[in-house]
């Protein structure tokens, strides 16, 4: 198991020496390199048993820095920065030559983002090198929200979990890029797309192209517990699985289970994803058969929800 603590001085000690730190962000927790050491970066990529197809966000603590790292930020994605970094959103943009490859998998474009975490933003302030850093679980499986999470997990791979205490987005960023003219959003996330088209107007989505090896965020099964997620109607499915833990929003319509989780009683969808991954955990931990839970509403939080859900439940 990996040593805990609030540390910045010992988080950024272990970095400097090419070590991994998890690292707490308000979507998930991070597992962080020093993003300009390739070296550094293939442990990330060994630690999560990651296909290095698989390219890694770079993070950094503001928007001034993070020209450092690309060529430039076109217009409607620099309005979209200032208006929302630190948070979560990531972009994908040039990268200059000092990035490494393996960071971004051979592509043109690095994916940078201004994490709103207090911890973690003076961590970053006091390296001069940015963080490379994918959400600190075994590829494939779920995102960790708490240091506990990351410490079951990848606690022997770890030098250090710099403890930020729970997440409060609970839901990892949206990736944004520009292609053409157009804004492209190519993962759903924690930052809701209205919010995004309020600044750019419509946006173009290019989510589901499950079968793009550049972007396995967006493979269609991910983000997924051991045990199988059946979405649908729960009260019917609760007749065919006998021995099932629910996962449920607001009102609870089914009359017992083997263990549920409700996502937000008040139907918050802020509440639902920041409780997320917490409730996958848990009924994946429980000595039920099978998850069942139903799709939320459709809109702000709820798509990005929904997305994982549906990744989740493909085997
Ligand atoms: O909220 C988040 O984004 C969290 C926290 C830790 O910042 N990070 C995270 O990283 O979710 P990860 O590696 O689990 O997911 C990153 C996604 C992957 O699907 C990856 O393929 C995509 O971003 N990505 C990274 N760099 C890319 C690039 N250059 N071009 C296209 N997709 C990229
Ligand atoms: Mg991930």
């Amino acid at each position: 198991m990996a040593s805990i603590g609030k540390s910045i001085e010992t988080a950024s000690d272990f970095l400097k020496k090419a070590q991994l730190v998890a690292i707490p962000t308000e979507t998930v927790y991070g597992l962080a390199a020093n993003a300009l050491d390739s070296t550094a970066v293939a442990g990330v990529f060994e630690a999560k048993n990651r296909p290095v197809f698989d390219p890694l966000i770079v993070h950094t603590h503001s928007v001034l820095k993070a020209h450092d790292y690309v060529k430039s930020i076109p217009e409607p994605l620099l309005k979209l920065a200032n208006a929302f970094w630190p948070g979560p959103l990531t972009l994908l943009l040039e990268k200059k030559a000092l990035v490494p490859d393996l960071v971004t998998s051979g592509l043109d474009r690095v994916a940078i983002r201004v994490p709103n975490h207090a911890l973690t933003l003076e961590l970053l302030r006091s390296i001069d090198f940015p963080l490379a850093a994918p959400s600190a679980n075994p590829f494939g499986y779920v995102s960790p929200t708490t240091p506990e999470h990351v410490n079951k997990q990848l606690g022997d791979k770890v030098a250090y979990i710099l403890d930020g205490g729970p997440c409060e987005v609970g839901i990892e960023s949206t990736i944004i890029g520009k292609e053409e003219n157009e804004v492209c959003v190519y993962r759903l996330g924690g930052l809701a797309i209205e919010e995004i088209e309020k600044i750019v107007g419509k946006v173009n989505l290019k989510i589901n192209s499950s079968s793009n090896p550049a972007a396995p965020g967006q493979l269609k099964s991910h983000y997924a517990p051991m045990k199988q997620l059946i979405l649908g109607d729960v009260k019917e499915n609760l007749k065919l699985y006998k021995n099932a833990a629910v996962i449920y929003f607001g009102e609870k319509n089914f009359e017992s289970a083997h263990a549920d989780y409700n996502l937000s009683p008040t139907k918050n969808l802020k509440e639902a994803a920041a409780n997320l991954f917490s409730a996958l955990r848990m009924m994946d931990e429980s000595k039920a058969d099978v998850i069942l839970c139903e799709l939320l509403p459709e809109e702000g939080l709820g798509r990005a929800i929904n997305d994982r859900l549906k990744r989740a439940s493909v085997k």
